[in-house]
C-alpha cells in the first residue's frame, strides 16, 4: 500500500509545481498591470519563443526591444491571443514568415520600426483585423505586396519612413481600399513621384508626409490630395514649381515645402491654397526684397485680410527692415523667425504694423542683448515670447516694456549675465518665466518686483550663489520655483519670504550645507514638492531637530546624492512631522544607520528609495518600516542588506514592489515574505543566495506563489557556483519541501501505528529469539574451537520456573544427583555466574550441558526466560542437530493452551516428552519410579542425530518456522 501512495503523491506535487511558478524568462510584467503588460528589453534570446513562451494569455501590452531576435517565425505568438499593442521594434529582424502574427485578432497596434526587414508576405496581415496603427519605419523594405493590407481594413496610421520604397502607385493601390487611414508617413525613401493609376488615395487620408525623397514631379490628377490636410513635402531638393500646376490643394492645413526647388511667389500664383497654410519656413526667403514681394501676394490673395500664422523660419534672414512685413496682411497669430541670423529684435520694431500679434519666436537666431524697450511702440496683444536658444549676454532694464501683457517669457539657453534689475519692468501678467540655462550670478529684490503674476520662474543652472532678502517677496502666486544647478550657499534670513503660495521647491544640485527651516516659513502650509537632491547637506549628531516639523503638506522630498560624501548621518528625528509625506528619496548618501524610529512619522508614504543610500548599514534594524502602512513601493537596491526578515520588513502590509537587488543576503526569510500579503513584484537580482537547504523553502515560495512575480528568478544564480540555478538546485535531499516532509512523516506514523501492534503480537519473540539464536550460534561456533562436546561441565541444565521449584529442590535433585545416579545437574539459582547477564548465563548453561531439561508447566510456558531456553535448545535441536532436549511436563498441558508457543508444539511434534504423574493417579510410587528411569536414560543418550532426519527437519524448518505448523497428529507419548 505504500509505495503507491508514495507514488500517487509524489505525481500530484510534481503536477502543483509546473503549474504555478511565476517568473518570467526573458520578460517582466510591469508591476501594477495585473498581467497585461510585458517588457522584455536587453535579452540575449535568439528565438522569440524563449521570450514569450511563459508569458500568460492576460498579456495585452508586449515590448521586445534591443535583442538579437532574427527572424518570427509562425505563429510566434500564439499564446497571446489577446495582445493589442506589440512592440518589436530596434531588433534585428530580417524575416518575418507569413503566419507569425496569426490569431492576433485584437491586435491594435504594431511597432516593427528599426529592424532589417526588406519584404513582407503578402498575408502577413491577414488576422490583423483590429489592427488601427503599424509602425515599420526604418527598415530595408524596397516595395509592399499589393494585397499586404487587404484586411487590416482598420487601419489609420501606416508608418513608413525610413526605407527604400520607390513606388508610390504600388503603395497607393495596396493603402487604395483603406477607408478609416487618416495617416501615412513615407519620408526619407526613394520615391521620385507620386504617381498612382486606376486607385484613389482614401478619402479619409488627411495627413501625408513625403518628405526627404526625390520626388522630381507629384505627377497625378489634379484632385488626388484634395482631402489632405497636412503635407510634408519638405527636403526633395528637385521638386519644382510647377509639379503643383493644377493640383487642388484647397483643403491644406498646413503645407512644408521646406529645401525643395519651389520657388513660393511663384507657387503661391499657381496654387489654390490658402497662403496663410504654407510654411515658408526654409524656403530661401531671405532678403527684404522677397519678403515684400511675398508680402504684397499674401495680401491680394488673402481675402480676409489677415494672416493667422506665418513662419519664416530657416531663411538665413539677418536683417528685417522696418517696413518689410508691413507690406503683409495683419498678423493675428503667430510669426516665427527661429533659425534666422537675426543679430536684434529692434524691440519687434519690424512688426509696428501688426498689433494684433498674439506669439513670438526668434529662437535659434544670432540675438547678443535685448535692448530699452520703454519708449517703443506697445503690442498689447502679445502673450508669448520666445527668444530661446541666442547668444544673449544682456538684458537692458525695460527690455520687454513694449509687451506688457505677455504671460509666457523664455530667455533660456542664452548666455545672459547682465540681467538689469528692471530688466522685467512692467510685466504684470507674467505667468511663466524661463531663464534657466544662462549665467546669472545675482538676482536682486527689484529683479522681479512687477511679476505679481507669475506662477513659474525657473532659474535653474545658472550661477547664483546667494539668495537675498526679499528676492521672491512679490510673487504671492508663484506654484514653482527651480533654483537647481545654482551654487547657492545660503539663503539670506528673508530670502524667501513672500512665497504664499509656493507648492514646488527645487534647490538639487546646489551648495546648501544645511537645512534651515526658517527659510520655509512662508509657504509651510503650501509646499509639496522639495528637492534638496545633491547639496552638501550632512549631520554630524543623531539627533537633529526636524527642519521638515512644519511642512505638513509635504508630499515628495529628495534628499538622494549629498556631495561629496553623502549626508553619512541620517538624524533619527529629521523626518518628524511628515505626515503627508508620499515619496522619499534617499539614494547614493552613505548613511552609516538607520535607526529604528527614523521613518516613525511616515505613515503615508507610498514610495521609499533607500538604492545605494547606506554603505555599510548591513542588518536593518527591527520595526525601522514599521509605521510605513501605506509603502507600496520600496528600491532598496545595493544597501548591503544581508538580514530580510520579518522583523525589519514584515509590516509592510500594503507593499507592492519590492526592489532588493544587488544586496548581500544569502537567504530571503518566506515567514517574511508571507507578511507582505500585497507584494506583487519581487527584484532579488544579483543577491549571493545561496543553493543550500536552508534556501530550500524560498526556492519552493519563488515556485509556488501565483501572486508574486520574481523578476528572472531564471537567471538568478547559485553563489557558489553560477553555473547552477537557485529556482532547480536540488533540494530533495533537504527534506526542506514541507508538503512532502509532512505527507511522509504523517505516513510513517500511520504505518507504524498500523504495523506495531501487529508487530507485537506476531513477532515480537520471534526477533527477540532471533537475536538471541544467533548469539547462541555465535558462541557455539566460537566455543567449538576449543571444546568437544563430551568434555560439557554438566550433564544437564535445568530449566524451570520459579514456582516450580519446589518440585526440582524436593524430587528431581535427590533423584537425579543423589543416589544411584550422580548427574551433574546446572541449577540456574546455584550455579549462574553471580553479575553475568542472565541471557549470557542461559547461553552457557545450555551450551556446556550435554541436555536441557525443561520442567513444563503454565507458568514456564508464561516466562519470557523459560522460552528462550526451550528456544535455544530447540535451536541445537533444529539447526545443529544435537537433540540435546528434554520436555517433563509436571501438570497436563491441552494442546489449545500450547497452541501460542510454536515452537514448544513444534518440539512436541518432533520429540517425545515426559509426564509427571504426579500424585493423583492410581499408583503414583509405581509411575514416578519409570518417569526417574526414563529420565536418566534420556539423560545418558548421546546427542546425535541420524542425517536423514537431519535433512527432514531442515525442510520443515523452511517450510514451516513462522507459520502455523500441522495441529492434526497428535504425538503424545504417555508413559
Ligand atoms: C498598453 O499600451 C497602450 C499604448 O502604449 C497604453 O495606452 C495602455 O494604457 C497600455 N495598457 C496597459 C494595460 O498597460
Ligand atoms: C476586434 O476587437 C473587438 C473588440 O475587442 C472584438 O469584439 C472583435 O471580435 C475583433 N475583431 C475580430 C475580427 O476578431
Ligand atoms: C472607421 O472608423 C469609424 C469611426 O471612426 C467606424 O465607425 C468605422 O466602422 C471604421 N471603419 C472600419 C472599416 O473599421
Amino acid at each position: 500500500m505504500g509505495n503507491h501512495q508514495l507514488l500517487s503523491v509524489t505525481v500530484v506535487l510534481a503536477a502543483v509545481q509546473l503549474t504555478s511558478s511565476y517568473s518570467f524568462r526573458n520578460c517582466i510584467a510591469e508591476a501594477d498591470s495585473d498581467g497585461k503588460t510585458f517588457n522584455c528589453m536587453h535579452r540575449n534570446a535568439m528565438h522569440i519563443s524563449d521570450i514569450v513562451s511563459d508569458l500568460p494569455p492576460s498579456a495585452i501590452n508586449l515590448t521586445i526591444l534591443r535583442t538579437p531576435l532574427t527572424d518570427l517565425p509562425n505563429n510566434s505568438f500564439s499564446n497571446l491571443v489577446d495582445l493589442q499593442h506589440l512592440r518589436i521594434d530596434n531588433n534585428s529582424l530580417t524575416t518575418i514568415r507569413q503566419l507569425a502574427f496569426q490569431g492576433l485578432y485584437q491586435l491594435k497596434n504594431l511597432n516593427m520600426s528599426l529592424n532589417k526587414i526588406s519584404a513582407l508576405n503578402p498575408s502577413l496581415f491577414k488576422d490583423l483585423q483590429n489592427l488601427t496603427s503599424l509602425f515599420l519605419a526604418n527598415n530595408a523594405l524596397e516595395r509592399l505586396p499589393e494585397d499586404i493590407f487587404s484586411s487590416v481594413l482598420k487601419l489609420h496610421t501606416l508608418i513608413l519612413r525610413q526605407n527604400f520604397l520607390s513606388d508610390f502607385s504600388g503603395i497607393a493601390k495596396s493603402v487604395a481600399h483603406l477607408t478609416n487611414l487618416t495617416t501615412l508617413d513615407l519620408c526619407f525613401n526613394n520615391l521620385t513621384s507620386l504617381r498612382h493609376s486606376n486607385v484613389s488615395l482614401p478619402q479619409s487620408l488627411t495627413v501625408l508626409y513625403v518628405c526627404h525623397n526625390n520626388l522630381l514631379t507629384l505627377g497625378c490628377k489634379p484632385s488626388f490630395l484634395s482631402f489632405i490636410n497636412i503635407l510634408d513635402l519638405s527636403y526633395n531638393s528637385q521638386l519644382p514649381t510647377k509639379a503643383f500646376d493644377q493640383i487642388d490643394l484647397s483643403t491644406i492645413n498646413y503645407l512644408h515645402l521646406r529645401s525643395t526647388n519651389v520657388t513660393i511667389v511663384e507657387f503661391l500664383n499657381i496654387s489654390n491654397i490658402n497662403p496663410s497654410h504654407v510654411d515658408f519656413s526654409g524656403t530661401g526667403l531671405n532678403n527684404d526684397s522677397m519678403l515684400k514681394e511675398l508680402c504684397i501676394l499674401l495680401k491680394k490673395r488673402l481675402k480676409e485680410k489677415n494672416l493667422k500664422n506665418m513662419n519664416l523660419g530657416n531663411n538665413a534672414i539677418r536683417q528685417l527692415t522696418n517696413n518689410t512685413l508691413s507690406y503683409c496682411p495683419n498678423i493675428t497669430g503667430a510669426l516665427d523667425l527661429s533659425r534666422n541670423n537675426l543679430k536684434s529684435a529692434y524691440c519687434l520694431e519690424f512688426l509696428r504694423r501688426h498689433v494684433y500679434i498674439e506669439d513670438f519666436k526668434a529662437e535659434h537666431n544670432h540675438l547678443s542683448s535685448l535692448i530699452y524697450c520703454k519708449k517703443m511702440f506697445q503690442f498689447k496683444k502679445m502673450e508669448n515670447l520666445s527668444y530661446r536658444y541666442n547668444r544673449i549676454l544682456k538684458v537692458d532694464s525695460h527690455a520687454f516694456y513694449h509687451t506688457p501683457n505677455i504671460r509666457t517669457l523664455q530667455l533660456n539657453i542664452n548666455s545672459i549675465a547682465f540681467l538689469h534689475i528692471h530688466a522685467l519692468k512692467g510685466l504684470k501678467k507674467l505667468e511663466t518665466l524661463r531663464l534657466d540655462n544662462n549665467l546669472l550670478t545675482d538676482l536682486f529684490s527689484v529683479t522681479f518686483e512687477d511679476l505679481v503674476s507669475l506662477q513659474i520662474l525657473n532659474i535653474r543652472n545658472n550661477r547664483i550663489s546667494v539668495i537675498f532678502n526679499r528676492t521672491f517677496f512679490n510673487l504671492t502666486f508663484l506654484n514653482t520655483l527651480d533654483l537647481g544647478g545654482n551654487k547657492i550657499t545660503h539663503f539670506q534670513r528673508s530670502g524667501l519670504d513672500g512665497l504664499k503660495s509656493l507648492s514646488k521647491l527645487y534647490l538639487d544640485g546646489n551648495q546648501l550645507k544645511q537645512i534651515d527651516p526658517f527659510l520655509y516659513r512662508a509657504f509651510q502650509d503650501t509646499l509639496t514638492v522639495l528637492d534638496l537632491q545633491s547639496n552638501q547637506i550632512c549631520f554630524i549628531t543623531e539627533t537633529h531637530e526636524s527642519p521638515f516639523m512644519n511642512l505638513s503638506r509635504l508630499t515628495d522630498l529628495k534628499l538622494d546624492r549629498q556631495r561629496p560624501n553623502g549626508l553619512t548621518v541620517l538624524p533619527r528625528t529629521l523626518l518628524r512631522g511628515l505626515y503627508s509625506l508620499k515619496s522619499l528619496y534617499l539614494t547614493n548618501n552613505n548613511i552609516y544607520h538607520l535607526a529604528p524610529d527614523t521613518f516613525d512619522d511616515l505613515t503615508d508614504l507610498s514610495f521609499l528609495t533607500l538604492d545605494n543610500c547606506c554603505v555599510g548599514v548591513k542588518k536593518l534594524e527591527p520595526g525601522v518600516f514599521k509605521n510605513l502602512r501605506n509603502l507600496t513601493r520600496l528600491a532598496a537596491e545595493n544597501m548591503g542588506i544581508q538580514n530580510f526578515s520579518k522583523e525589519v520588513f514584515g509590516n509592510l502590509t500594503q507593499l507592492r514592489l519590492l526592489q532588493l537587488n544587488r544586496n548581500a543576503m544569502q537567504t530571503l526569510s518566506v515567514d517574511a515574505l508571507m507578511s507582505l500579503p500585497m507584494l506583487r513584484y519581487l527584484d532579488i537580482r544579483d543577491n549571493p543566495v545561496s543553493c543550500t537547504c536552508n534556501n530550500g523553502p524560498l526556492q519552493n515560495y519563488t515556485k509556488n506563489n501565483t501572486d508574486v512575480q520574481v523578476v528572472y528568478l531564471y537567471n538568478l544564480s547559485c553563489q557558489h557556483n553560477p553555473k547552477l540555478k537557485f529556482y532547480n538546485f536540488d533540494t530533495k535531499v533537504c527534506r526542506g519541501d514541507i508538503g512532502m516532509y509532512l505527507f511522509f512523516s504523517t505516513s510513517a506514523a500511520i504505518f507504524l501505528f498500523t504495523i506495531i501492534p501487529l508487530f507485537y503480537v506476531k513477532l515480537y519473540w520471534k526477533m527477540k529469539y532471533s537475536y538471541y539464536v544467533f548469539r547462541a550460534w555465535f558462541s557455539e561456533q566460537w566455543s567449538r574451537f576449543h571444546e568437544e562436546e563430551e568434555n560439557c561441565k554438566y550433564d544437564a541444565f535445568i530449566s524451570y520456573n520459579s514456582s516450580d521449584e519446589q518440585w526440582v529442590m524436593d524430587q528431581l535433585l535427590p533423584n537425579l544427583e543423589g543416589g544411584g545416579s550422580s548427574f551433574k545437574l546446572c541449577l540456574h539459582h546455584r550455579d549462574f555466574e553471580l553479575g553475568r547477564d542472565i541471557v549470557d548465563n542461559i547461553v552457557s548453561a545450555v551450551y556446556s550441558s550435554r541436555k536441557t531439561i525443561c520442567v513444563v508447566s503454565r507458568n514456564f510456558l508464561q516466562s519470557e526466560w523459560c522460552s528462550l531456553e526451550i528456544q535455544l535448545a530447540s535451536y541445537r535441536l533444529f539447526d545443529e542437530h544435537r537433540d540435546v532436549l528434554l520436555l517433563v511436563f509436571l501438570e497436563p498441558i491441552s494442546e489449545r493452551q500450547l497452541s501460542s508457543y510454536h515452537r514448544m508444539r513444534k518440539v512436541m511434534l518432533k520429540k517425545t516428552y515426559l509426564q509427571w504423574p504426579g500424585s493423583d493417579c492410581t499408583n503414583p510410587t509405581q509411575a514416578q519410579e519409570l518417569f526417574w528411569n526414563q529420565l536418566r536414560r534420556g539423560i545418558k543418550t548421546g546427542t546425535r542425530l541420524e542425517t536423514e532426519e537431519y535433512s527432514a527437519t531442515r525442510e520443515s524448518k523452511e517450510a514451516e518456522d513462522f507459520t502455523d505448523e500441522r495441529s492434526d497428529e497428535n504425538f503424545y507419548l504417555q508413559p
